[in-house]
């Protein structure tokens, strides 16, 4: 049975995908830094849930300590790395440039290092849609040009896909980077619009709606998410024998055991639903601030899935309306509210 190292497991996305390979009997180990950028408890209860479960262990340190992270590596000999840790944030990222360079851009080469070093068998890193930044054909698709980042978020996570792409090469080391759309669901973040608007319409707060609305995102369920990142992992990229051998629309590169995947639910939704999906699954209106689009944002996003159904035959698909309602029901009774 494959031992995966997961680092970000206090996190969101880390949290989902660990709870789901250890149902599956995996061993993981998680490594997180426990960093205070939002509400530490949530990250600690995340933990302690992970830590209650066979096959969980942790070791909670920043990925800028190196030997910390190379000492985890010696000791729990991954097969499999999976790298979700790191500074999220597309607005925070205009207050804290320096926090990304740190976490995303220097954390990121240790544990390339780590992975180089343990040969294993398949490095996937969290990329993210901003890379696309101003692009504006839609749906995303992997192969198409992605030059225009908007911030320094999108740039960290831009340099990690060539970062990837140089170590899959030089190490033949596979590398999956995947690129996630806006995720949402149970045990969520607390920065993000979902959480930020359920708690503001049962406190009877007004929200912001920013470019007064006109905006549409792919909202991916989280549960979907993690399931085509654990299907990933039994597809590590094949360095091609000659480019003619790749076929139309896969990212895979000419030169190194190296891929680009999506991953959405493949549709994109205007806010405004959005918002009254959730006027609906709290059963109160909201109080509307509808305010000028915000620096670094993008009016929309949308991905192209077919790549990640090619490869894994699986598709994401949970209606945004069933995974608010899931969501709001979570919220309630993690806050008692
Ligand atoms: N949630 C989304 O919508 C979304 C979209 C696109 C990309 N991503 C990317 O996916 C990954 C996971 O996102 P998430 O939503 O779970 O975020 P999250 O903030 O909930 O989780 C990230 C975890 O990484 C840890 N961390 C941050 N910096 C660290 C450091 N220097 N050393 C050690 N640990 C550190 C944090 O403590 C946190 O627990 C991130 O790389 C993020 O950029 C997320």
């Amino acid at each position: 049975m494959k031992r995966v190292l997961v680092t970000g497991t206090a996190g969101f996305i880390g949290f989902h995908l660990a709870k789901l390979l250890l149902s599956e009997g995996f061993q993981v180990h998680g490594y997180d830094g426990m960093t205070d950028y939002y509400d530490v408890s949530l990250k600690q209860r995340r933990h302690q849930m992970l830590l209650q479960t066979p096959g969980f262990s942790a070791t909670e340190d920043l990925l800028e300590n190196h030997e910390r992270l190379m000492q985890v590596a010696d000791e729990f000999e991954p097969d499999v790395i999976v790298h979700l840790a790191g500074q999220a944030g597309v607005r925070y990222s205009l207050e804290q440039p320096r926090s990304y360079i740190d976490s995303n851009i220097v954390g990121t080469f240790n544990v390339m290092e780590a992975a180089r070093q343990h040969k294993v068998d398949h490095l996937l890193m969290a990329s993210t849609s901003s890379v696309y930044g101003a692009n504006d054909e839609m749906p995303f698709t992997e192969v198409e040009k992605a030059d225009t980042q908007l911030t320094i978020y999108s740039a960290t996570k831009k340099a990690n896909e060539a970062m990837g792409h140089s170590y899959a090469h030089l190490w033949d080391l596979p590398t999956t980077m995947f690129r996630f759309f806006t995720v949402y669901g149970t045990w969520g973040r607390p920065d993000l619009a979902l959480y930020k608007f359920v708690d503001a319409i049962l406190d009877g707060r007004p929200i912001d709606i920013y470019n007064h609305g006109d905006m549409h995102r792919d909202f991916t369920n989280v549960n979907d998410l993690v399931r085509g990142i654990r299907l990933l992992i039994d597809t590590p990229p094949i360095r091609p024998a000659s480019p003619d051998d790749i076929e139309e629309g896969d990212s895979l590169s000419p030169v190194a055991p190296y891929r680009v995947v999506n991953i959405g639910n493949g549709d994109k939704v205007r806010l405004l639903d959005f918002v009254e999906a959730i006027e609906e699954a709290v059963g109160k209106k909201a109080i509307r601030n509808y305010m000028p689009m915000q620096m670094g944002d993008v009016p929309a996003t949308w991905a192209n899935t077919d790549l990640l159904q090619r490869l894994t035959g699986y598709r994401p698909q949970t209606d945004f309306k069933d995974g608010i309602a899931q969501f709001v029901e979570w919220f309630r009774d993690y806050h008692g509210k």
